[in-house]
């Protein structure tokens, strides 16, 4: 079944407790959690006290999203706080760097994931495709919620499928930026298991309703 991720991004943070209920409740399968550091990306939001905070208080597994300027130095204590899977970009770092947050990782016992923005072209993610649980691909640019899907991410999704299909097919590809119901037939038709929804879902008055409409119209269309 194609999976969705709500973004606390959208969220009330002010609520976050009872906004994630709602969504778990909703029929929601991870919970996406955007940390931004104001140098990779240009905007802040949230860091380590607040996945240790959520971690408390739910038992859904936690995909962090680090939009970090060397993400290595700060992977294995997103895992301690309470991280099930801990996503980086190739952008972030030197190889060198990549890998070794790569194996900070998975040394915590925690899944982990690469992501790749709009200009990073799919044979980028080539080193780590064996040694990765999931990659995510920006359908926007990083670092705000709210922006329109880039369809021309599309023939990238396809090509980053069939290069997981040979060396690693268990290997989770999931959409992050713009998907809605009319996005995520699209993703889901070039091979994406999974998405993030961000205002999508916490935008939507009735979020179950606007989870499963989502789930519903990428089912459609799915590989
Ligand atoms: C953007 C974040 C996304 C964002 C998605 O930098 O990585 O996860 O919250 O938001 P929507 O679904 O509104 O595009
Ligand atoms: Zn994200």
């Amino acid at each position: 079944m194609f999976r969705i991720a709500p973004s606390i991004l959208a969220a009330d943070f002010a609520r976050l407790g009872a906004e994630i209920e709602d969504v778990k409740n909703g029929g929601a399968d991870w919970l996406h959690v955007d940390v931004m550091d104001g140098r990779f990306v240009p905007n802040i939001s949230v860091g380590i006290p607040v996945v240790a905070s959520i971690r408390k208080a739910t038992d859904m597994f936690l995909d962090v999203h680090l939009m970090i300027v060397e993400p290595v130095k700060y992977a294995a204590r997103f895992c301690d706080a309470g991280a099930d899977l801990v996503s980086f970009h190739v952008e972030a770092d030197s190889p060198e760097g990549i890998t070794a947050a790569v194996e900070a990782v998975k040394a915590k016992g925690k899944k982990v994931g690469i992501v790749l923005k709009p200009a990073t072209p799919a044979g980028a993610a080539a080193p780590w495709l064996k040694s990765v649980d999931l990659v995510l691909v920006m359908t926007v640019e990083p670092g705000f919620g709210g922006q329109s899907f880039m369809a021309d991410m599309l023939p990238k999704i396809r090509e980053l499928r069939a290069m997981m299909d040979r060396v690693n097919p268990e290997c989770i590809l999931e959409t992050d930026g713009g998907i809605d119901v009319t996005t995520a037939p699209l993703a889901a038709a070039a091979g994406c298991g999974m998405a993030v929804a961000g205002s999508a879902v916490f935008r939507a008055a009735d979020r179950a309703a606007a989870i499963r409409a989502i789930r519903e119209s990428a089912e459609k269309n799915k590989q």
